[in-house]
């Protein structure tokens, strides 16, 4: 199974999205949510079924995780997924996604999803940017504020479930089953005010920011998400936060940089980062 999923989207998307047996362990076969495969003649099409991973998640969704093949493929998990009663499809952005979207350079894909009847939607990218080369400014915190790694798991989860309780809130609850390694957080004296994930070559745990590392180069490195608490918003401290876990990221020499899944291209912008991967949001009414 692992061989043909591997072979099968590397054919397809190897070259922009080059996947490996650990993500597709992860992502696909071995999480809290794995996929069905629809059987389609030599094509790739896995279906993704809602748990109740987090309390908004909706449960009417199903999504494809997982998709490389032709329209009687695309068809055949069209009729799965109206078969169990979901209400609506949706390409990627699943629970463990590969994809938030379609990737926009697929426009063969996209086709056969509007064929199909999918909506597209807006448009969310992965950022990059060399952290070899760009110079993060100093940063000045307001007093009785500091950013330091995680210490200690509960306080990161009691901010994180009033803050920010659906996919963050689980992932990062997933991550932590791991390591506690890159979580850079923003205090305010004693409480978690602001967090952050970030990855490289040392850490335990993938996120969607370095699952593509094989088409990054040596010394990669990748951050998000990012969030700052409501009443601590608009006064510079997620600059702050995001200048202090890359310059933790630049310590440890990695390279090219990736922030994923995100629409705040000029938020990232002021730091030097560049749209590296466009994804479109789709969907279907079933
Ligand atoms: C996005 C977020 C981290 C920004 O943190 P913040 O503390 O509110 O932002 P700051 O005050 O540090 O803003 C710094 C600069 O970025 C700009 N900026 C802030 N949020 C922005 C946004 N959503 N889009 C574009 N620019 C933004 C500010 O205007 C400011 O610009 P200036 O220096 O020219 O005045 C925070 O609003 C947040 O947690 N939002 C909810 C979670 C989220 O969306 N995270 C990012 C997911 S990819």
């Amino acid at each position: 199974m692992i061989e043909k999923i591997q072979s099968i989207w590397n054919a397809s998307y190897g070259e922009l999205f080059p996947i490996d047996e650990r993500l597709i362990r992860r992502n696909l076969l071995e999480c809290e949510a794995p996929v069905d495969w629809v059987q389609a003649d030599g094509c790739l099409a896995l279906l993704r079924r809602p748990k109740p991973l987090w309390p908004e998640l909706d449960q009417n969704t199903c999504w494809i995780a997982a998709f490389a093949g032709d329209a009687a493929a695309l068809a055949a998990v069209i009729d799965q997924a109206r078969a169990q009663g979901y209400k609506k499809l949706s390409f990627g952005a699943d629970p463990f996604h590969l994809w938030p979207g379609v990737p926009k350079e697929y426009s063969e894909l996209i086709r056969l999803l509007e064929d199909h009847g999918f909506e597209m939607g807006g448009e969310a990218f992965d950022l990059s940017a060399d952290l070899g080369q760009i110079a993060l400014p100093s940063v000045d915190l307001p007093s009785g504020y500091r950013i330091a790694m995680l210490d200690e798991p509960s306080q990161l989860l009691d901010f994180l479930s009033t803050e920010f309780p659906g996919r963050w809130h689980y992932d990062t609850a997933n991550r932590l089953k791991q390591e506690t390694y890159g979580l850079v957080l923003l205090w305010r004296g004693d409480r978690v005010v602001g967090f952050s994930h970030i990855f490289d070559e040392t850490s335990a745990d993938l996120g969607g920011s370095v699952f593509w590392r094989a088409a990054m180069g040596r010394h990669w490195g990748g951050l998000g998400p990012i969030g700052i608490g409501k009443s601590e918003r608009g006064k510079g401290l997620g600059m702050a936060l995001l200048i202090g876990a890359l310059r933790v990221l630049q310590s440890h020499g990695a390279r090219q940089c990736v922030i994923d899944w995100t629409d705040l291209a000029n938020f990232y912008g002021k730091l030097g980062f560049k749209p590296w991967r466009t994804y479109l949001r789709a969907w279907k009414a079933l």
